[in-house]
């Protein structure tokens, strides 16, 4: 198969989608790799790096769109892409359709195979390949919020593990899967106090089980929810629906019951975002204030560590790459079917059940 890797376009994605030790595993499987010049800059990977491992270098993205069988990217397509798609192509990507159902229009029209990374799911249910950017965002979401506690970003000037005689900040994580649990990592690590909810015991459990309690664990209801967050310094929400719009958890109404100057970085904005006043941000301009409170919205968090990121996400996605290029997808969904969960798209179906009732098109079931 032709694998083409264009250079991320989303503002300050300095990530890409595969490191020349992928590409390398890639042509060793008997591929062709084409990369457009410049794509691994961002994340510290020369052109030479990849011509070393084996890959074409193509001058421009029209080129690799034009010549791949299967595109790999690490965002969504934008708009600049769209011309550039064309049918039965398989773009393998992060998609997030739930969030922007004129993605998913414009992608259906285009009758190209959509494979979302996050939507790929163990029979566990484990989504393996959002997971590494889980755990980057989840890290990065204690840092982005102990600089939006700054006042100089709105913030009540508030620093997370107050100083011997004043008390530390209080965190609240909303969501204790992958990213909520490193939220926990960050902020426990640097001595807040950390509240953790969850309306899954299990998780819970688990994390209660890896921090040792030096975090509180609480199952999530309106009740709790509410009296945790008016106590809040920051609360960093990491909740997922798999496939799905993410759950409307903090209304306007609870927003003004919140500590003037306080922080939400709210993770599942690529979801759409768990606060009624959430909109997504970018690295540039990462926050806004609203009703007094400091929102950090930035959809694509772990490219602000593109190097760390790119590792990961190789490590997590070139299996599954790997699979679909030796077998085609139609035998790699049929033989793995945490590659089935992964389909989104096939040639202007929506295959994905949630998907399709979030953005509200007629759902097609697999074949
Ligand atoms: N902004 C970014 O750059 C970025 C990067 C990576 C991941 N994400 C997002 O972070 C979010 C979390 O991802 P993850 O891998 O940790 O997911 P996960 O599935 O591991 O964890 C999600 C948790 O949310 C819980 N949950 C669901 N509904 C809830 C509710 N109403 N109240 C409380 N908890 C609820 C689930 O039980 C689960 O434990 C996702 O939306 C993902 O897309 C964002």
């Amino acid at each position: 198969m032709i694998i083409g890797i264009p250079t991320e376009v989303k503002v300050a994605e300095k990530r890409v989608a595969v490191t020349p030790s992928g590409v390398r595993t890639l042509v060793q499987g008997g591929h062709k790799v084409l990369i457009q010049s410049g794509a691994g800059l961002g994340s510290g990977f020369s052109d030479e790096s990849y011509i070393r491992a084996g890959a074409g270098m193509k001058p421009d993205p029209a080129t690799v769109w034009a010549d791949s069988d299967m595109i790999l990217k690490v965002k969504e397509p934008l708009p600049q892409e769209y011309n550039l798609m064309r049918p039965d192509q398989i773009i393998f990507t992060y998609l997030h359709l739930a969030a922007d159902r004129k993605l998913a229009e414009t992608l259906v029209k285009k009758k190209v195979v959509g494979i979302a990374y996050e939507t790929i799911q163990t029979d566990k249910g484990s989504l393996p390949l959002l997971a590494p950017m889980s755990a980057v965002a989840g890290r990065l979401s204690v840092q982005a919020g102990a600089y939006c506690l700054e006042a100089k970003t709105g913030g009540m000037g508030v620093l997370l593990s107050g100083v011997p005689g004043v008390r530390p900040a209080y965190v609240v994580i909303i969501g204790a899967g992958v990213a909520g649990l490193h939220a926990c990592f960050g902020a426990a690590g640097n001595d807040a106090r950390v509240t953790i909810l969850d309306i899954n015991q299990e998780r819970l459990d688990h994390i209660h089980d890896v921090m040792r309690g030096s975090v509180t664990t609480l199952m999530s209801n309106e009740g709790t929810l509410e009296e945790e967050i008016m106590k809040a310094d920051l609360v960093i929400s990491s909740v997922l629906i798999p496939g799905a719009t993410a759950p409307k958890l903090i209304s306007r109404k609870l927003l003004k019951k919140m500590k003037p100057g306080a922080v939400i970085v709210d993770i599942a904005i690529d979801q759409g975002g768990s606060c009624e006043t959430s909109r997504p941000t970018t690295h540039e301009n990462p926050t806004y204030v609203e009703e007094g409170i400091v929102h950090y919205c930035v959809n694509n968090m772990p490219g602000a560590v593109p190097r760390t990121s790119t590792m990961a996400l190789t490590n997590a996605t070139l299996p599954y790459a790997l699979e679909i290029a030796n077998l085609g997808y139609q035998k790699a969904m049929k033989g793995n079917p945490a590659i089935a969960r992964g389909m989104n798209l096939i040639k202007g179906d929506v295959v994905h059940k949630v998907v399709a009732e979030s953005v509200g098109l007629p759902y097609v079931p697999l074949k």
